[in-house]
């Protein structure tokens, strides 16, 4: 029983062991030990001078220190073999620490599953999101200051001065659409940062306009983003931030509505440095896994045409192009969903498919 390789279908069999045993065993109530963070990090960065149109400069330097804030949860079924592994969780934009969450809504929460496969979480805030700094939106919100950022969060969390209450040595780095293309770009330049990658909600293909409106957080939502600069953004329109992020019919009403009241914001540096998370990472020899939503309008949208594919061709194995060294490099097209995915029915099914495949490469 204690062969790493025949535990993919523990968190299932904790599952009906806690139905079975209730009364016996307070597990079955018990919730991830969750605590709070600010980790201030002191970073130095070469951004892109974005004015620059006819190649990418890189000249504008970033020296800053900046606070981090990041959401840890020990997990409620201790694994000793886990025991010096941890989940790194990075959201996308418009998102915070509260995409793995779903702000505590069970079912479409991977902190939960991750604390049931008895995996710890750190899911941290990116650099202009959530509770973590705010600077200049274009100049600093870019994605090498990204990078350098979680560079300097990774190495602390495996030093002896790590704020966590372990030291942790194999971090599995899981990411969802903006958060996986910083994966990418995280290991195209620091290789060895992270054990392995779980990239979701990502392909090698990105579509360049969405259809829904963005405007500035602060007249979105005045009473929450009043204080921040006009180059922080939101969508403006539900049906667009829907349009995007959701597969029609196939989630829940009320899910929506609450993921839509804690959206968060996106820098303009963000997303004008977004395709430097599309770059071949040849260095990264850990394993990767690609897991996304069928009808991903973002990363599987061949001019307005819709469909990711199969796990044997179309946008997914494609994206082994960006991961040539990757070891083993696998892809799942989750029916049923579209971008966000965590938030749609089929998310239950994708993170069990995710725990599964970590316990296949070793984690
Ligand atoms: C960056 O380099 C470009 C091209 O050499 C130059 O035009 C631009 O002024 C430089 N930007 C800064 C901030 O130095
Ligand atoms: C930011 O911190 C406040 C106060 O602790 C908390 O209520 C809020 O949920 C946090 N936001 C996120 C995105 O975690
Ligand atoms: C774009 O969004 C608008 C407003 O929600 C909708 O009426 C229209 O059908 C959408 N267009 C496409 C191509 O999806």
């Amino acid at each position: 029983m204690a062969r790493v390789s025949n535990l993919r279908w523990l968190p299932l069999l904790l599952l009906s062991a806690l139905c079975l045993f209730s009364n016996a065993t307070p597990l079955a109530t018990r919730q991830p030990m969750c605590t709070d963070f600010t980790i201030p990090v002191t970073i130095h960065a070469q951004n892109q001078d974005l004015s620059v149109v006819t190649a990418p400069t890189f000249n504008i330097t970033v020296d800053g220190t900046f606070n981090i804030f990041a959401r840890y949860c020990e997990p409620q079924v201790n694994l000793p073999y886990h025991g010096d592994i941890l989940q790194f969780l990075v959201h996308g934009l418009t998102y915070t620490n509260k995409y793995w969450t779903a702000d505590g809504w069970d079912r479409n929460s991977w902190v939960s599953w991750a604390s049931v496969s008895g995996y710890p979480t750190l899911a941290i805030d990116c650099l202009g999101s959530g509770n973590s700094s705010h600077p200049d939106p274009n100049l600093v919100v870019q994605m090498q200051a990204q990078v350098e950022t979680l560079h300097r969060i990774l190495t602390l969390i495996r030093s002896t001065n790590s704020p966590l209450p372990r030291r942790y040595n194999k971090i599995i780095y899981a990411g969802h659409s903006y958060g996986s293309l910083l994966g990418n770009a995280l290991v195209t330049k620091y290789p060895t940062d992270v054990n392995v990658l779980v990239l979701t909600g990502y392909s090698s293909s990105l579509v360049t306009s969405i259809n829904a409106t963005l405007l500035p957080a602060q007249i979105t939502n005045p009473s929450k983003f009043g204080s921040l600069p006009p180059e922080y953004l939101q969508f403006a329109d539900k049906e667009g931030f829907r349009d995007t992020f959701y597969h029609v019919n196939d989630y829940s009403e009320d899910i929506f509505e609450l993921d839509y009241s804690l959206q968060g914001t996106m820098a303009t540096g963000e997303v004008a440095t977004i395709t430097q998370g599309l770059v071949v990472a040849s260095g990264f020899t850990g394993p990767v896994y690609v897991v996304t939503g069928k009808y991903d309008t973002l990363f599987c949208n061949s001019g307005g045409a819709v469909d990711c594919g199969t796990n044997t061709a179309g946008f997914l194995p494609n994206t082994r192009q960006l991961f040539p060294a990757a070891n083993p490099f696998d892809v799942a097209v989750l029916d049923n969903a579209g971008h966000c995915w965590l938030m749609h029915y089929a998310g239950i099914i994708g993170v069990v498919k995710v725990m599964g495949w970590l316990t296949t490469v070793g984690y």
